[in-house]
């Protein structure tokens, strides 16, 4: 039995070895945490908005061969004109869709510019500017191995309670468990795809999700982790654009990033 034809051990229909790769970006966020200012994506860590460097970071690799940026809904033609002055590798073409009201439905809309032909997804948060190229590969090989989605994981440094959360802002809240740390994951993005089974996951699964992994979980097909990397971490808040800053440098120093 060739490579294409052999059934994932899986079960669900799994993407072929070879399939090309596409990478939507949901970048349509406001970034209120971060402060007052422009739309998140488009606040600038050392001179290049934080858009540029996700969509760089995912178009390093070299299975990338389409990227669908999601942008702020009344900034396609800002993040269209950025992408012309910031170039990408010749392979790697890219489509700007407008977002929508939540993340999960701008990712739908991302994924409704992905061509059929393109057999593996990506979804990346524009949030995580700085995710290294070997993590974006680790991902990809786990999906095109056969996993219908993938996504790059970390252990925990804090251990985590589960608490009745307050109504007021501030209010102390009653812990109600404490997961067992060593169990725990925290998850970062790119997240990998067999395309049709995230197609599946957004047709079928109406509620609020922070993840798209989540869904394919609903479907109740099997989710995987890769290791994930420090470097994947999402800007939030102020701090965070201090610590990207601080990375670029660091690359700039080691290997003339
Ligand atoms: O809000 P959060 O940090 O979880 O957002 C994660 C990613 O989803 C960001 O890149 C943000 O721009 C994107 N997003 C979006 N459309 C929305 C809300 C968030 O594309 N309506």
């Amino acid at each position: 039995m060739s490579d294409e034809s052999r059934p994932s051990p899986a079960g669900p229909p799994s993407a072929p070895a070879q399939a090309p790769v596409a990478a939507v970006i949901p970048a349509a966020g406001r970034g209120v945490r971060l402060g007052p200012g422009a739309p998140k994506a488009l606040r600038a860590l050392n001179g290049t908005p934080m858009l540029i460097h996700a969509v760089h970071s995912l178009a390093a690799s070299r299975h990338v061969s389409l990227v669908v940026v999601v942008a702020p809904a009344d900034g396609p033609t800002e993040v269209k004109s950025l992408l012309d002055a910031h170039a990408l590798p010749e392979r790697t073409d890219f489509v700007v869709v407008p977002g929508g009201e939540s993340r999960q439905e701008s990712v739908a809309l991302g994924l409704a510019a992905v061509p059929p032909e393109y057999g593996v997804v990506l979804v990346h948060d524009a949030a995580r500017p700085l995710v290294p190229v070997d993590t974006v590969d680790a991902v990809i090989e786990a999906v095109r191995d056969g996993a219908p989605a993938v996504v790059p994981a970390l252990p925990l440094a804090d251990t985590v309670k589960e608490v009745e959360p307050a109504t007021e802002p501030g209010a102390p809240e009653p812990v109600v468990a404490t997961p067992e740390r060593a169990r725990l994951r925290a998850v970062q993005t790119p997240q990998g795809f067999d395309r049709a089974t995230l197609v599946r996951a957004h047709e079928t699964v109406t509620e609020d999700v922070t993840d798209d992994a989540s869904m394919v979980e609903q479907l109740g097909l099997p989710v995987v982790t890769v290791p994930g990397h420090e470097e994947a971490f999402k800007v939030t808040r102020p701090l965070d654009l201090v610590l990207a800053e601080a990375v670029l440098a660091r690359r700039r120093l080691n290997d003339g990033y």
